[in-house]
Protein backbone atom coordinates (compact mmCIF):
# COMPACT_ATOMS: atom_id res chain seq x y z
CA UNK A 1 0.00 0.00 0.00
CA UNK A 2 1.35 3.36 -0.86
CA UNK A 3 -0.30 6.31 0.66
CA UNK A 4 -0.16 9.67 -1.36
CA UNK A 5 -0.35 13.52 0.24
CA UNK A 6 -2.77 15.43 -2.43
CA UNK A 7 -2.20 19.18 -1.15
CA UNK A 8 -5.10 20.50 -3.65
CA UNK A 9 -7.10 19.38 -7.00
CA UNK A 10 -3.81 19.90 -9.05
CA UNK A 11 -2.27 17.06 -7.13
CA UNK A 12 -4.49 15.06 -7.67
CA UNK A 13 -4.69 15.53 -11.14
CA UNK A 14 -1.00 14.92 -11.71
CA UNK A 15 -0.99 11.68 -10.07
CA UNK A 16 -3.90 10.75 -12.62
CA UNK A 17 -1.53 12.28 -15.55
CA UNK A 18 0.98 9.74 -14.12
CA UNK A 19 -1.03 6.69 -14.36
CA UNK A 20 -2.77 7.82 -18.06
CA UNK A 21 1.06 8.42 -19.37
CA UNK A 22 2.25 5.02 -18.07
CA UNK A 23 -0.40 2.18 -17.25
CA UNK A 24 -0.62 -0.77 -20.30
CA UNK A 25 -3.92 -1.35 -22.13
CA UNK A 26 -5.66 -3.79 -19.64
CA UNK A 27 -5.51 -1.41 -16.15
CA UNK A 28 -8.34 -1.25 -13.93
CA UNK A 29 -8.60 1.61 -11.43
CA UNK A 30 -11.33 0.78 -8.84
CA UNK A 31 -11.76 4.52 -7.41
CA UNK A 32 -13.49 4.88 -3.02
CA UNK A 33 -14.27 7.46 -1.34
CA UNK A 34 -16.57 9.77 -0.33
CA UNK A 35 -18.15 11.96 -2.06
CA UNK A 36 -16.27 14.80 -3.44
CA UNK A 37 -13.04 13.45 -2.62
CA UNK A 38 -11.66 13.71 -6.01
CA UNK A 39 -12.27 10.79 -8.04
CA UNK A 40 -13.68 12.35 -11.53
CA UNK A 41 -10.39 14.83 -11.05
CA UNK A 42 -8.12 11.99 -10.86
CA UNK A 43 -10.06 10.26 -14.03
CA UNK A 44 -9.17 13.94 -15.77
CA UNK A 45 -5.73 13.76 -14.98
CA UNK A 46 -5.70 10.09 -16.62
CA UNK A 47 -7.45 11.55 -19.82
CA UNK A 48 -4.41 14.10 -19.67
CA UNK A 49 -1.74 11.82 -19.69
CA UNK A 50 -3.27 9.85 -22.40
CA UNK A 51 -3.67 12.90 -24.99
CA UNK A 52 -7.29 12.87 -24.75
CA UNK A 53 -8.59 16.09 -25.81
CA UNK A 54 -12.01 15.66 -25.15
CA UNK A 55 -13.44 17.08 -21.95
CA UNK A 56 -13.69 13.88 -19.13
CA UNK A 57 -17.02 14.93 -17.79
CA UNK A 58 -18.71 12.81 -14.78
CA UNK A 59 -20.72 9.50 -16.02
CA UNK A 60 -22.45 10.32 -13.18
CA UNK A 61 -26.32 9.92 -15.07
CA UNK A 62 -24.44 8.25 -18.38
CA UNK A 63 -22.87 5.73 -15.83
CA UNK A 64 -20.15 5.17 -18.27
CA UNK A 65 -18.25 7.28 -20.96
CA UNK A 66 -15.62 5.78 -23.48
CA UNK A 67 -12.85 7.97 -24.52
CA UNK A 68 -11.28 6.10 -27.90
CA UNK A 69 -8.16 9.13 -28.83
CA UNK A 70 -6.14 8.55 -26.66
CA UNK A 71 -2.60 6.65 -26.78
CA UNK A 72 -5.20 3.88 -25.27
CA UNK A 73 -8.47 3.49 -24.66
CA UNK A 74 -10.33 5.33 -21.67
CA UNK A 75 -13.55 3.47 -20.56
CA UNK A 76 -15.09 5.69 -17.30
CA UNK A 77 -17.58 4.30 -15.05
CA UNK A 78 -19.74 5.93 -12.28
CA UNK A 79 -21.89 3.02 -10.51
CA UNK A 80 -23.04 5.91 -7.99
CA UNK A 81 -26.16 5.51 -9.04
CA UNK A 82 -26.35 2.01 -8.64
CA UNK A 83 -27.74 -0.97 -6.66
CA UNK A 84 -25.28 -3.85 -6.55
CA UNK A 85 -27.30 -5.82 -8.01
CA UNK A 86 -28.39 -3.07 -10.73
CA UNK A 87 -24.45 -3.16 -11.42
CA UNK A 88 -24.70 -6.87 -12.83
CA UNK A 89 -26.35 -5.79 -15.44
CA UNK A 90 -24.06 -3.34 -16.86
CA UNK A 91 -21.48 -6.24 -17.77
CA UNK A 92 -18.44 -3.91 -16.76
CA UNK A 93 -16.05 -7.30 -17.36
CA UNK A 94 -16.54 -6.47 -20.50
CA UNK A 95 -14.35 -3.72 -20.47
CA UNK A 96 -11.57 -4.90 -18.37
CA UNK A 97 -11.96 -8.46 -20.11
CA UNK A 98 -11.40 -6.71 -23.56
CA UNK A 99 -14.13 -8.32 -25.08
CA UNK A 100 -16.52 -5.97 -27.30
CA UNK A 101 -13.97 -3.20 -27.16
CA UNK A 102 -10.43 -2.69 -27.03
CA UNK A 103 -8.00 -2.99 -24.12
CA UNK A 104 -7.57 0.25 -22.37
CA UNK A 105 -7.49 1.93 -19.10
CA UNK A 106 -11.01 1.04 -17.16
CA UNK A 107 -11.58 4.03 -14.95
CA UNK A 108 -14.43 2.98 -11.94
CA UNK A 109 -15.92 5.92 -9.27
CA UNK A 110 -17.92 3.68 -6.97
CA UNK A 111 -15.99 0.77 -7.11
CA UNK A 112 -17.92 -0.76 -3.95
CA UNK A 113 -20.83 -1.03 -5.90
CA UNK A 114 -19.22 -3.89 -7.92
CA UNK A 115 -20.88 -7.45 -7.32
CA UNK A 116 -17.43 -8.39 -8.33
CA UNK A 117 -13.73 -7.64 -9.31
CA UNK A 118 -11.25 -8.32 -12.01
CA UNK A 119 -8.30 -10.89 -11.42
CA UNK A 120 -5.84 -7.61 -11.34
CA UNK A 121 -6.84 -4.17 -10.42
CA UNK A 122 -5.01 -0.80 -8.60
CA UNK A 123 -7.14 -0.04 -5.67
CA UNK A 124 -7.47 3.77 -5.39
CA UNK A 125 -8.75 5.30 -2.42
CA UNK A 126 -9.13 9.17 -1.98
CA UNK A 127 -9.92 10.92 1.77
CA UNK A 128 -10.24 14.11 3.07
CA UNK A 129 -7.11 15.51 5.29
CA UNK A 130 -7.52 17.38 8.40
CA UNK A 131 -7.14 20.46 6.03
CA UNK A 132 -8.31 20.81 2.56
CA UNK A 133 -6.00 18.44 0.87
CA UNK A 134 -6.76 15.26 -0.03
CA UNK A 135 -5.01 11.24 0.51
CA UNK A 136 -4.40 8.92 -1.76
CA UNK A 137 -4.31 5.03 -0.77
CA UNK A 138 -2.87 3.01 -3.41
CA UNK A 139 -3.29 -0.92 -3.09
CA UNK A 140 -2.08 -3.23 -5.90
CA UNK A 141 -4.17 -6.75 -6.25
CA UNK A 142 -3.15 -9.77 -8.63
CA UNK A 143 -0.64 -8.52 -11.63
CA UNK A 144 -1.33 -5.05 -11.27
CA UNK A 145 2.26 -3.39 -11.58
CA UNK A 146 2.50 0.06 -9.66
CA UNK A 147 6.30 -0.33 -10.10
CA UNK A 148 6.17 1.31 -14.15
CA UNK A 149 4.53 4.74 -12.33
CA UNK A 150 7.19 7.33 -10.95
CA UNK A 151 5.01 8.12 -7.96
CA UNK A 152 5.11 11.46 -6.41
CA UNK A 153 6.88 11.41 -2.62
N1 LIG B 1 -6.27 17.04 -3.43
C1 LIG B 1 -7.29 17.90 -3.42
N2 LIG B 1 -7.34 18.92 -2.52
C2 LIG B 1 -8.38 19.78 -2.50
N3 LIG B 1 -9.43 19.73 -3.37
C3 LIG B 1 -9.44 18.74 -4.27
C4 LIG B 1 -8.39 17.78 -4.35
N4 LIG B 1 -8.68 16.93 -5.35
C5 LIG B 1 -9.86 17.32 -5.88
N5 LIG B 1 -10.33 18.41 -5.24
C6 LIG B 1 -11.60 19.13 -5.49
O1 LIG B 1 -12.67 18.41 -4.90
C7 LIG B 1 -13.88 18.69 -5.59
C8 LIG B 1 -14.61 17.41 -5.92
O2 LIG B 1 -13.84 16.71 -6.89
P1 LIG B 1 -14.45 15.57 -7.79
O3 LIG B 1 -15.69 15.99 -8.45
O4 LIG B 1 -13.34 15.08 -8.62
O5 LIG B 1 -14.83 14.49 -6.66
P2 LIG B 1 -15.56 13.10 -6.83
O6 LIG B 1 -14.95 12.20 -5.83
O7 LIG B 1 -15.56 12.66 -8.24
O8 LIG B 1 -17.04 13.45 -6.39
P3 LIG B 1 -18.35 12.52 -6.56
O9 LIG B 1 -18.35 11.61 -5.37
O10 LIG B 1 -19.46 13.51 -6.51
O11 LIG B 1 -18.24 11.81 -7.85
C9 LIG B 1 -13.49 19.52 -6.81
O12 LIG B 1 -13.75 20.87 -6.53
C10 LIG B 1 -11.99 19.28 -6.94
O13 LIG B 1 -11.33 20.37 -7.55
MG1 LIG C 1 -17.12 12.01 -9.48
Amino acid sequence: MTKIFLPNAEATKSLGVKLGEFLPPGSTILLSGDLGTGKTTLVQGIGEGLGIIEPIVSPTFTLINEYPEGRIPLYHLDLYRLESGEVEGLNVETYWEGIETPLGIVAIEWAERLPYLPPSYLNLELTHSNDSGRYAQLTPFGNFDLNAIALPK
